[in-house]
């Protein structure tokens, strides 16, 4: 068993809500997923991360499961899932389902029953109090929900309809398990693990995040399930630094391939409005913070490189200048994608997909945004502040539908899409972008090909890291070197013009169609020296 294969995997995460509608319902799902195989395959990733499709009311887009068990009939039945495996495979490509194992949905039969009395079996499955602390829930308000039936309360660190799950508790922590091998025993290659770092949580001490059993925990998990096999796991840690990053991942540990850390965009956060205020970019400030996740111990860290997923505003609004939309889309993949770590692709990055353009309030979806509306002005924005925060931040930005085809709709779906599809009719998407040798996706296909290759497989793999030109404030620059072969990036984080240096090698990716002695608005060099 080959218990590093995952790190020759390029990771394209969908969000099957928004990927591609198959019957007219105006929602993606599985076996639109199906058609577009032929299109992954060629872009060259090599894995698909889902975003949850088992069953669920939706209070959270699937992140409140109500089975395990069953894809949710929004996205198509449980055969579509296991022909979604097959095929998959046969294009080259496996999925990696996400579990949510921090709670459930409050519609879980395993809570429908726990909240019905004191005697349930299933009582023990989440977290009660008679008398609540203050903790709040991370959508709003107390964290805490009356239970009428036992009179007492419930902990949910997310939305109401979203209840903790007791990982104290043997018998639960079985059940998850069996519903994790369920899968694996279809052939998933892995999981993307939802806000893990809360599984070891003691509400009665306050510790959301890093409890006592944390790792005790996540080493079970991996004993009892993927442990047994060639898998990939990535955990979503918010809270996570570069030394208790590899807790999770040293393989002697036995837990987790890699982790999600956020800290690089933590960094710009508003100290009272937290995300929904970003303070402006800064590309160093940035840089030194994956440069930094480089330099951590090899044996016991890998890194995972992505810029958006569907929880985040593009990275394209957020840190670049939308006038070179295009330029800039090629450098932020380029620039990162050959560091040491697992290249994550979210869907639409490969097109150079920006934020949605949501007109009124009443057109998003998420919970998380209507929610905050009004708790951004409760802490002092007025209507207008708090309408910008979310045309800059609200998570329904990334999860507008995908761009196929130049029609009404762009081809997501031929009914009413279920998010507003975001600005520019006319605009970049995949038919037009097929035909353009310069696009951003003609461009993602050959820096795929690049990381795949023999030939730079293990400079890019197991290569050591070294920070070039520090003293430009606005550059990632970087050497790889393996041996005596090197691979040098250089990348113009910004909309200036420098000069460029001199290199010696052969330039193997370049974002601009002609090559000039200075180094312009976003450009991006990738050389090889042997
Ligand atoms: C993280 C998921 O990515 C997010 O979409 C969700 O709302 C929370 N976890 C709660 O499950």
């Amino acid at each position: 068993m080959n218990r590093s294969r995952f790190k020759d995997d390029i990771v394209y995460q969908i969000y099957p809500r928004s990927f591609q509608d198959s019957n007219g319902d105006g929602i993606g799902d599985l076996k639109g997923i199906i058609s577009r195989l032929p299109y992954l395959e060629k872009l060259g990733v090599t894995a698909l991360w889902l975003s949850p499709c088992f069953k669920s009311p939706m209070e959270d887009m699937g992140y409140d499961i109500a089975d395990y068990y069953s894809i949710d009939p929004v996205f198509g039945t449980n055969e579509d899932m296991d022909e979604l495996i097959k095929k998959a495979k046969k294009h080259g490509l496996r999925i990696i389902l996400d579990m949510v194992l921090n709670h459930t949905s409050k519609e879980h039969e395993w809570f429908k029953s726990a909240r019905s009395s004191k005697e349930s079996p299933y009582r023990e499955f989440y977290i009660w109090s008679e008398t609540p602390n203050d903790i709040q829930s991370t959508f709003g308000g107390s964290a805490w929900e009356w239970n009428e039936q036992t009179k007492d309360y419930y902990f949910h660190l997310y939305a109401p309809g979203q209840p903790d799950l007791n990982w104290e508790s043997r018998k639960m922590r079985n059940a998850l398990y069996d519903a994790c091998n369920y899968w694996l025993e279809k052939g998933v290659y892995g999981f993307r693990l939802d806000v893990i770092e809360n599984i070891g949580k003691e509400v009665e001490n306050h510790i959301l995040q890093n409890g006592p059993h944390l790792h005790e925990r996540l080493h079970e998990l991996n004993q009892k399930t993927f442990g047994r096999k060639e898998s990939i796991t990535i955990g979503e840690c918010w809270c996570a630094d570069n030394n208790t990053r590899m807790l999770y991942t040293d393989p002697k540990r036995e837990e987790l391939s890699m982790v999600f850390l956020f800290n690089d965009w933590g960094a710009f956060h508003d100290p009272y409005y937290g995300k929904w205020k970003c303070r402006p970019f800064e590309p160093k400030i940035y840089r030194d913070i994956i440069y930094a996740r480089q330099f951590t111990d090899k044996e016991k860290s890998w890194d995972t490189l992505f810029w958006n997923n569907h929880d985040i505003p593009r990275a394209l609004n957020r840190y670049t200048d939308l006038a070179y939309r295009k330029q800039a889309a090629k450098m932020l993949f380029a620039s990162t994608m050959f560091l040491r770590g697992t290249p994550f692709i979210y869907q639409g990055d490969e097109i150079g997909m920006v934020n949605g353009h949501f007109q009124s309030i009443n057109d998003y979806q998420d919970i998380e945004a209507i929610n905050h509306y009004q708790i951004l002005q409760e802490k002092g924005m007025s209507e207008e502040e708090a309408k910008e925060a979310l045309e800059k931040t609200a998570r329904d930005n990334a999860r507008i539908p995908m761009r196929w085809t130049a029609r009404k709709g762009y081809g997501f779906t031929k009914g009413k899409p279920w998010l507003d599809v975001g600005k520019d009719e006319k605009g970049y998407c995949v038919s037009e972008e097929e035909k353009d040798p310069s696009s951003v996706l003609s461009f993602y296909r050959k820096a795929i090909k690049i990381w795949k290759n023999k030939a730079y497989r293990k400079i890019i793999r197991d290569g050591d890291f070294q920070p070039d030109y520090l003293e430009k404030e606005e550059w990632i620059a970087y050497t790889r070197m393996y041996k005596e072969k090197r691979l040098r990036v250089i990348a113009n984080f910004s909309a200036h013009t420098y000069p460029l240096p001199e290199i010696p090698g052969k330039i193997l990716l370049h974002n601009y169609d002609d090559q000039t002695n200075e180094l312009r608005p976003y450009e991006v060099f990738v050389f090889f020296v042997e």
